[in-house]
């Protein structure tokens, strides 16, 4: 029987699938649903300090099958409300909250507030590829530089992984910048830039105008910058974990962001029309490693990155 179990900081995960940020978390209602399922862990709609009221909609369209343009806006509560509403540890299964600030003090505050709220790992986001002025920082990861400074901060107060976009010439170079500044994680890709257009009202489709591509349509550039990660930071001798996403809808796709060097995934979008689609990856993932004579992820974990020497 294959064992599925992973480590993520302190965190022991009963297997390597997550529920993304951002899609099915957004309330404490939908976070104890999507308990019920079979993820290793849960990981928060991003929480600011202050509560954001979110872009005006559209803020979600599926533009092809499979394939979603979004730009929300990073609604919520703010810190206050959302640790109130929603004690970290409702659950039983990990709940990570997921940070959003528009500088390193900002992610300091919420890192020290919710390590004292219960939580043993956050994620930070530093890739919302749509920013507006005043919300500014969020694409912190497209400067190794600005990255390691969020990263220095937070981690003095818990482990944390840095949520990266795919939106830079070096990815690689990016997540190292993360490690050694103390990063316990690397999550990437967060959605790519993107812009779609209603022909018939002559206007964009979202609410904001530009968005993020997510979905099955980014799944090979979500691999290949997995990929590129795992490759920078073995260059570098470092060993941290990677948590590959993007596009990921069965338990195939786990495999191929598993061979590329990840060795935890999250999955987001292709939940939004069947949140039971989780247990199914789960247990695909379990099928497909009995049936290869798997016994750990270690097994294959990987492999793909020596065609690349
Ligand atoms: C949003 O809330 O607009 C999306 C956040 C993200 O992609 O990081």
């Amino acid at each position: 029987m294959a064992n599925l179990k992973v480590t993520l900081g302190d965190l022991s995960l009963k297997n390597p699938i997550m529920l993304a940020s951002g899609i099915l978390d957004s309330t404490p209602g939908i976070l104890k649903r999507m308990a019920q399922t079979d993820a290793g862990a849960l990981i928060t709609k991003s929480i600011s300090l202050k509560g954001r009221p979110g872009y005006p909609g559209p803020t979600a369209v599926e533009i092809s099958p499979g394939t979603w343009i979004n730009a929300m806006g990073l609604p919520n509560p703010g810190l206050q409300d959302f640790l109130e509403e929603f004690p970290l540890t409702t659950l039983k299964l990990p709940v990570i909250p997921n940070l959003v600030g528009d500088t390193p003090k900002d992610f300091e505050t919420l890192a020290r507030e919710v390590a004292m709220a219960g939580a043993k790992i956050v994620e930070l986001n530093l890739s919302c590829p749509h920013p507006k002025a005043n919300y500014s920082g969020n694409l912190t990861s497209q400067d190794p530089k600005a990255a390691a400074d969020v990263i220095e901060a937070t981690s003095k107060h818990l482990p944390v992984i840095a949520k990266l976009t795919p939106n830079v010439t070096d990815i690689g170079n990016v997540a190292v910048a993360c490690a050694k500044a103390g990063a316990t994680a690397i999550s990437a890709i967060n959605t790519l830039p993107a812009l779609d257009v209603d022909p018939e009202l002559e206007r964009p489709i979202l609410g904001n105008g530009f968005g993020g591509l997510s979905g099955a349509a980014i799944r090979p550039i979500g691999l290949r910058k997995v990929l590129e990660i795992s490759k920078a930071l073995n260059n570098e001798g470092i060993s941290i974990p990677v948590i590959g996403m993007g596009g990921i809808s069965d338990a195939d796709d786990v495999v191929r962001y598993l061979l590329c060097g990840a060795s935890m995934v999250q999955v987001g979008t292709c939940l939004t029309s069947n949140p039971e689609k989780l247990a199914t990856i789960c247990s695909g993932l379990c099928d497909w490693m009995n049936r290869k004579g798997y016994k750990k992820l270690s097994d294959f974990q990987g492999r793909i990155l020596d065609w690349f020497e």
